[in-house]
């Protein structure tokens, strides 16, 4: 009779476990990025106004994630699966490259080239609570670079470690820079999240959300 309950009691609460965490989201194999170099430096630019219609294919952010922080030498002996598309301090990638959209918050993982769901925000979708300016949120996708800075070597002192963590977040930004460019999408890198938006994301001292970047298409009669 117990098990007959303790069954009944986990097929009614399994729903609900399921409900309240998104599934992990798999992204297509990154677009080839054809606009040549020289073109994709002049295109570059900062976007600040955004149509809050037009949302972003998957193929799309799979490929500014990729460009972001995707590794391009594989090596299953990496603890992190592999060198990437920016360099990286002491190869130490202690910048996370995490997206919030209408579908919720997720960690890319370069590894496997898909979107985590958030251990700490979940579903929830924070692109009007982290930044402090308002029109970020009219893209459909923020794209936040947080630190670890407890991933540097233990010879890195503590007051170099924010140096280089903003050195490592700048080189992934400007890899969004490009690859949105070529994809002729719209963003901005910024250092616009509010004091208290690492709480949402359930950071600790050393971590921090270093750079904001709004991903979306531009919208042209507003920047007009
Ligand atoms: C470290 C850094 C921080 C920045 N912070 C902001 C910001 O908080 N808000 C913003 O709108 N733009 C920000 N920008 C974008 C610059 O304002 C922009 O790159 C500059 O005006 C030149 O314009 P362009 O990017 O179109 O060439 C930042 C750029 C860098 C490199």
């Amino acid at each position: 009779m117990r098990s007959y309950f303790g069954l009944l009691l986990l097929s009614l609460l399994s729903p609900i476990a399921d409900e309240a965490k998104p599934a992990q989201v798999s992204l297509p194999k990154p677009l080839a990025l054809e606009m040549s170099l020289g073109d994709a430096l002049r295109a570059r630019s900062s976007t600040r106004a955004f149509d809050p219609a037009r949302k972003l294919a998957r193929e799309e952010l799979g490929t500014i994630l990729w460009a972001a922080s995707g590794i391009t030498r594989p090596d299953p002996a990496h603890p992190q699966g592999g060198k990437r598309t920016a360099p990286a301090a002491f190869e130490a990638y202690v910048i996370d490259v995490l997206v919030t959209s209408e579908e919720g918050t997720f960690l890319y993982s370069p590894k496997d080239h898909v979107l985590v769901p958030h251990a700490t925000a979940g579903k929830k979708d924070l692109r009007a609570e982290i930044p402090r300016t308002g029109w970020l949120k009219d893209a459909p996708v923020l794209v936040m670079l947080v630190a670890n800075l407890d991933r540097y070597p233990a010879q890195v002192r503590a007051e170099r470690r924010r140096d280089y963590s903003h050195a490592d977040a700048a080189v992934i930004g400007e890899n969004i820079y490009l690859a949105a460019a070529a994809l002729k999408l719209g963003t901005v890198l910024t250092a616009d999240a509010k004091p208290e938006a690492g709480g949402l994301l359930g950071l600790n001292e050393n971590q921090r959300i270093v750079f904001i970047l709004p991903v979306g298409h531009a919208n042209a009669e507003a920047a007009k």
